[in-house]
């Protein structure tokens, strides 16, 4: 986890993001990015305001890696098919909070973003707006990106558009344990950066060692998608 985020972010009056994260992945300062979002979130659903805003597309979601639970809320403008307004709810923590707040933002400015370009947000866009998360708290980004695939699929789904949900899917990898690529991302985003680390969490491909290539693959394509 060498390559640490830097890019700078266009919100006012806050000091420049930092490099938050220690070289060998230990760290635990917050960006104030991060903080400010915290401590002001942005487009959350306040108590009772659910029965005013007015949706078009639902994600719920949890994260198996601490229990935490997400929901997330959009509305579309139907012709130009982008995401007009939004809110969020979380059990999650700060991190969680900042996370969902900042792309929420990123989500209705400049008139609302497109659902196939709400579709590409990967992890690593939200932690570029925060100036980064400490290694420990990359899966909490993971939550908004999965709550917003999730409603924009239940958009999809509420205007009869079948074709175009996205379906993560899970496979299995390991016959012997049952275990699948889902189980392997999970242990990736708990921290788990390769194979050893992987197996000490799952044993995946110990009794079926012939998924090992395939396992190794896998560790390499999630520590990509989610660190860089
Ligand atoms: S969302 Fe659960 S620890 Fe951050």
């Amino acid at each position: 986890m060498k390559k640490i985020i830097k890019k700078v972010t266009k919100t006012k009056n806050l000091t420049k993001p930092v490099d938050i994260r220690s070289n060998d992945g230990s760290g635990w300062l917050y960006s104030d990015i991060v903080k400010d979002h915290f401590f002001n979130p942005r487009n959350f659903m306040k108590q009772g305001e659910e029965e005013k805003f007015k949706y078009d597309g639902m994600g719920r979601v949890g994260s198996p890696a601490c229990g935490d639970e997400m929901v997330l809320w959009i509305l579309v403008d139907e012709k130009s098919e982008k995401i007009k307004d939004c809110r969020w709810r979380t059990f999650g923590c700060g991190s969680a909070i900042a996370s969902t707040s900042v792309l929420s933002e990123m989500i209705v400015e400049k008139g609302g973003m497109k659902l196939e370009d709400a579709l590409k947000i990967k992890p690593q866009d939200i932690l570029a707006r925060l100036g980064g998360l400490p290694d420990r708290k990359v899966h909490c980004s993971v939550l908004g990106d999965k709550a917003l695939q999730a409603a924009v699929n239940d958009y999809f789904r509420k205007t009869g558009q079948h074709g175009r949900i996205v379906t993560a899917g899970s496979k299995i990898i390991d016959k012997v344990l049952n275990i699948t690529d889902h189980d392997i991302e999970e242990a990736v985003l708990e921290g788990a950066q390769n194979l050893e680390d992987v197996q000490k969490k799952l044993k995946v491909g110990v009794g079926d060692p012939e998924a090992i290539p395939e396992i190794e693959e896998l560790i390499r394509f999630y520590m990509e998608k989610y660190y860089g």
